[in-house]
């Protein structure tokens, strides 16, 4: 089946999420992080990611952005900056503007002139997802962003990957879902999209029952592997 229908990760996909970090670091007042930034910011993703795992194992669900606060809280304290209430508030309240990738605007307005349906799929609360596409400025070219508040768990429960199709009405193999989590890239191969892992940082693949179908460095040529 030709693909018709791209969804997109959100944070670390189409939104820099070390943007928050780097961008405090680089403000005076904030000048405590500006040789730690990148293990905060590490830290801070990774217990994000952790913590929204072992929530779904339990059945604790909660909203992202308490994963999001609670991750923040042990990557202060590990890297000593849990000091600093100013820089927590700062680096929290940087999380609802982050940057898209300078080449996001441009790759995802050539999807829609391609005719495809375009959406984000996240773990990202209804209000974080719009403050981010409204802040990237890139709402026009999306049709949607799908949040997994609507089923109560997080990524990768198959659950997540049900709402492209309960909403678009697909079938799976017109999906091509990008994410830059190599996790997510495989758990979705193995629900069965058609998958583009956005490897940036060069990482080893992860080592789970399901690879990613396509690797990439960067977006741009989504719109060559949708078919465009
Ligand atoms: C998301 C996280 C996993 O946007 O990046 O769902």
């Amino acid at each position: 089946m030709p693909i018709t229908t791209c969804i997109f990760d959100a944070y670390g996909t189409l939104f820099d999420v070390g943007a928050a970090a780097r961008q405090a670091a680089s403000e005076p007042e904030f000048a405590a992080i500006k040789d730690d930034w990148m293990v905060l910011a590490e830290h801070w993703r990774q217990k994000q990611l952790s913590y929204s795992w072992l929530r779904a194992v339990v059945g604790a669900h909660t909203d992202f952005w308490e994963v999001t606060r609670n991750g923040l809280d042990w990557a202060l304290e590990k890297t000593g900056h849990d000091d600093d209430p100013a820089l927590r508030e700062r680096l929290l309240a940087l999380y609802w503007e982050l940057q898209a990738y300078p080449e996001v605007p441009q790759m995802l307005a050539t999807l829609k002139q391609g005719g495809m349906n375009t959406a984000i799929l996240s773990n990202g609360s209804p209000d974080m997802l719009e403050g981010a596409v409204s802040s990237a400025g890139i709402g026009e070219f999306l049709d949607t962003s799908l949040s997994v508040q609507s089923v109560g768990i997080f990524k990768p429960d198959a659950r997540v990957y049900d709402l492209v199709g309960a909403h678009f009405g697909c079938a799976k193999n017109e999906v091509l879902f990008v994410s830059s989590n190599g996790w997510d890239a495989a758990a979705a191969t193995g629900y069965g999209f058609t998958t583009a892992w956005v490897n940036r940082a060069v990482d080893p693949v992860d080592r789970l029952p399901w690879t990613p179908v396509h690797t990439l460095n960067d977006l741009t040529d989504i719109p060559k592997l949708a078919g465009l």
